[in-house]
């Protein structure tokens, strides 16, 4: 059974679907066993202590560099033994520290599809502003490891969804929540604690 940590800064909607993928079974060998928040008061705090998990603020602002701050989350996530680490909605880059503690056994959920509208930059609200700005007739979302470069470490799920003539960032945000991250994220999990996914040659191949 795999100690899953998730990071989270805010609603935790993805959180949510990985708590009830659990709940129903989806996420067969893996318990989530705490989860961080980057901030105070977010909601998804909230879901985890009403889905009685252990929660931790660690706040980004209380660190005065980027290296701090990762040295205090790699530091908690070896003290809880984690054996996946899950950014659902994290809305910190940190540093190779972290990548170094845990190779390949992060994964980050994107809401586009990789490699277009991703990188610094590139979160919430930003990414689909940005995709209807160019016109984009499909968007979607994408789950790949965490590794030094910023969105770019090997892909392990993705899907799609049309983009609307009348799509405004937040319908499209929804539409690719609903139809994609809160699918394609617990799916991912459940094929790592599985052990069903390998990296080669900076590739990641998913026994599906
Ligand atoms: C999600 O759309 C997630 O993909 C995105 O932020 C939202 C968080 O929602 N993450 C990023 O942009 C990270 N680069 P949630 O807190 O309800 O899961």
């Amino acid at each position: 059974m795999k100690n899953i940590c998730v990071l989270v800064s805010g609603g935790g909607t993805n959180l949510q679907a990985l708590i009830d993928a659990e709940k129903n079974g989806l996420i067969k060998d893996g318990r989530i066993t705490c989860v961080i928040s980057s901030k105070e008061g977010v909601y998804a705090l909230e879901r985890a202590e009403k889905a009685g998990i252990k929660t931790f603020v660690i706040p980004r602002k209380d660190y005065d560099s980027i290296a701090a701050y990762t040295k205090a989350v790699t530091e908690a996530m070896q003290a809880e033994k984690a054996d996946l680490i899950v950014y659902a909605g994290f809305m910190t880059i940190l540093d190779e520290q972290i990548v170094r503690a845990f190779p390949y056994k992060m994964i980050n959920v994107h809401p586009a599809l990789i490699p277009s509208f991703c990188g610094k930059g590139f979160y919430g609200l930003h990414v689909h502003e940005a995709a209807l700005a160019k016109g984009v007739k499909v968007s979607g979302a994408t789950v790949h490891f965490v590794t030094e470069e910023c969105d770019g470490g090997p892909i392990i799920l993705q899907d799609t969804v049309q983009v609307q003539n009348d799509d405004t960032p937040e319908t499209l945000q929804r539409r690719i929540m609903e139809n994609v991250e809160w699918k394609i994220l617990p799916r991912a999990v459940a094929l790592f604690c599985e052990d069903r996914i390998t990296v080669k040659d900076g590739r990641a191949y998913v026994d599906l």
